[in-house]
């Protein structure tokens, strides 16, 4: 007979953290790497290995997993989930990380609330609407949404500051 379930715990550790970073708890970041001002709101998890750029807002509820790189002044929303296992196997890699692919976001990418990226690039001044699926690389700057997300309209670049709202 069991005794029971072992209890683990969120936590904030070993992160490396630029000057003025926020990170709301509960959250669970790990071994993760926060540029300068940037904000992590609750119920986040972000995981080993992520470099996240300065000025860059995660909203709550949102996942980043191993392999993701996210730039400068990004905007994460409520909910986006990222991936690195492609299931390219006919199911989870199950341990096997040579299976699992990278993400790479760009500077000033606002990514809308409950998103999901597969393994993609995804080039600076781009725009990516709420509930989207990013299935394939994105390489010119502009308004993507839908599941598969495809390009709304092409967009002026950005100002480099972050969006204002947490
Ligand atoms: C993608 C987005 C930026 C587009 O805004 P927009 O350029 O003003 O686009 P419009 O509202 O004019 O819509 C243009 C078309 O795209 C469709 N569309 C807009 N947003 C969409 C979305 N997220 N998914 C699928 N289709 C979308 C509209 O239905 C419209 O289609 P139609 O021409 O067939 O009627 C915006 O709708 C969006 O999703 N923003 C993210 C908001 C968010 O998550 N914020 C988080 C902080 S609260």
């Amino acid at each position: 007979m069991s005794t029971g379930p072992t209890q683990l715990s969120v936590s904030i550790r070993d992160v490396q953290c630029g000057a003025r970073v926020r990170i709301v708890e509960p959250a669970n970041v790990y071994g993760c790497t926060l540029g300068d001002d940037c904000f992590v709101g609750p119920f986040v998890e972000i995981q080993k290995g992520v470099l996240i750029g300065a000025r860059t807002k995660v909203q709550s509820h949102a996942f980043i997993c191993e392999l993701v790189e996210i730039g400068e002044d990004c905007f994460v929303g409520h909910g986006v989930m990222f991936t690195n296992d492609p299931f390219s196997v006919g199911g989870p890699a199950r341990g096997r990380r040579a299976l699992w692919r990278r993400t790479h976001i760009g500077d000033r990418v606002s990514i809308g609330s409950n998103a999901t990226l597969l393994p993609v690039t995804v080039c600076s001044d781009v725009v990516i609407g709420a509930g989207a699926v990013v299935a394939r690389d994105i390489t010119r700057p502009g308004i993507y949404a839908g599941n598969p997300a495809r390009l709304l309209r092409a967009l002026d670049p950005l100002p480099s500051s972050a969006p204002e709202s947490e």
